[in-house]
């Protein structure tokens, strides 16, 4: 489900057009629907309400403070990897006891300014940051509570990028290793053992590989038991997938009830840290159609969003649709929509089938809400784009274009 629809021959998000923002914000632009992101939560939350759990909601997959703060408004945690995570979570007023800290190398100063926080877990990814934490937590007169992020060594079946949980991944403690890992723990004084942690994976879109998952860490939860280490939480991590194309991922509902079936009875209060299922199809990038252009192999549409505003295309092969906001009559023809970037990878989409496209028109770019503006960069100096957040039949700008100042700013000046 989401809010993006056609009405009276143009896209609508919610109850305004999307031509209206990009007319009055610019292009290209991230519009998110502030009603969609709710829904999704709660469509995920909801089917576990009858199970001790905190979702804590993947930070990475969409940073701005304003989708953070909606979500907490909804009781939503955080699963953050950075202390910059750290510091928009807090800044968005999310519960520290709801904070969750994954990442496979968290420093110093982040570990401080969480431990300051208060934040309820951290994810601990191998040995030596485990002493490292300690020592941190000592220093800072408190006992840090850790998961081992342990690596089931499932396959996930989806792009190798975003496979995580693999033997071969730099993520996570193999379970054969997380034994000593935990009797280590324990002997240190700056550590509490609170529970464990995996994550398979993103964009994964059937249901077995969490449930092979949770089966080989739970083998592994009982050998702790019986050497009387207790754990509170088992944090599932995220990566449930969603529908770009035609994939057909499991419905939250499917998921949580065999999360639920392979969890209930262990006792266990279950973490999960969903990003993209909750904001992947409550976003779009609007851009505005530039040169149409054609040689002896194909024809382009030339669109003033490019790879620095959403590099999925051109990193992962990804599909996103694109529809025009308003679309024109005639026969459709096989484009390549591409951004002005000087790399042949800048493209939004390949070989798609477009109903035609001139000088001016606005297209959007579907399911753009996670990993969108999030992996943004300044690449060829480019600004990157205004995010816009609609509720109802009213919009706000949550972050404004950057200005060609915010390209240089922290440059030193050249010397005359
Ligand atoms: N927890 C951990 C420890 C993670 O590493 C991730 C994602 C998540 C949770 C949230 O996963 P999700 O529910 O969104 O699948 N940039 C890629 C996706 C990278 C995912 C990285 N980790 C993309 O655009 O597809």
């Amino acid at each position: 489900m989401h809010l993006f629809e056609y009405k009276n021959g143009e896209i609508y998000c919610e109850g305004v057009r999307l031509a209206r923002i990009a007319a009055e914000v610019g292009t290209p632009v991230y519009v998110y629907s502030a009603g969609t992101l709710a829904h999704h939560f709660n469509a995920f939350d909801s089917p576990f309400s009858g199970v001790p759990h905190i979702t804590c909601y993947s930070v990475k997959s969409n940073s701005n403070v304003s989708v953070i703060r909606l979500f907490a408004g909804l009781g939503s945690g955080v699963d953050i990897v950075s202390g910059g995570e750290l510091f928009r979570a807090l800044k968005a007023g999310v519960d520290p006891q709801k904070i969750v800290f994954s990442g496979v190398g968290k420093q110093r100063p982040e570990m401080d300014a969480a431990l300051a926080a208060g934040i309820l877990m951290f994810n601990v990814e191998s040995h030596d940051e485990l002493v490292a934490l300690d020592a941190a937590a000592r220093a800072a007169g408190k006992r840090a509570r850790i998961s081992l992020r342990v690596n089931p060594d499932v396959d996930p079946a989806t792009h190798p990028y975003l496979a995580t949980g693999l033997k071969k991944s730099k993520f996570g403690i193999p379970i054969a290793k997380a034994f000593d890992g935990y009797l280590h723990a324990k002997t240190l004084p700056g550590i509490e053992i609170a529970g464990i942690d995996c994550h398979i994976g993103s964009q994964v879109t059937s249901v077995e590989p969490f449930v092979d998952a949770i089966r080989k860490v739970l083998v592994f939860t009982r050998r702790l038991s019986d050497a009387a280490i207790a754990l509170q939480y088992f944090d599932i991590g995220g990566g449930l997938g969603i529908t770009y194309d035609e994939e057909k991922p499991p419905h939250p509902v499917e998921y949580a009830g065999e999360v639920i079936r392979e969890l209930a009875d262990s006792g266990f209060k279950i973490i999960f840290e969903p990003g993209r299922v909750i904001v992947g199809n409550a976003g779009v990038l609007v851009t505005r159609a530039l040169y149409p252009k054609e040689n002896e192999a194909k024809r382009f549409v030339v669109v003033d969003a490019a790879m620095n505003d959403l590099i999925r295309p051109s990193l992962y092969g990804a599909f996103h649709a694109i529809k025009p906001v308003v679309p024109r009559d005639g026969a459709q023809a096989m484009v390549d929509v591409v951004g002005p970037v000087c790399e042949s990878g800048d493209f939004l989409a390949q070989d798609r089938l477009m109903p035609p496209v001139e000088r001016g028109d606005l297209l959007a770019v579907m399911s753009a809400g996670a990993y969108g503006f999030s992996m943004a960069s300044n690449y060829n100096s480019r600004p990157r784009p205004a995010e816009v957040l609609v509720e109802g039949d009213t919009y706000r700008v949550i972050r404004e274009r950057e200005t060609l100042e915010d390209l240089v700013r922290g440059e030193t000046p050249p010397q005359v």
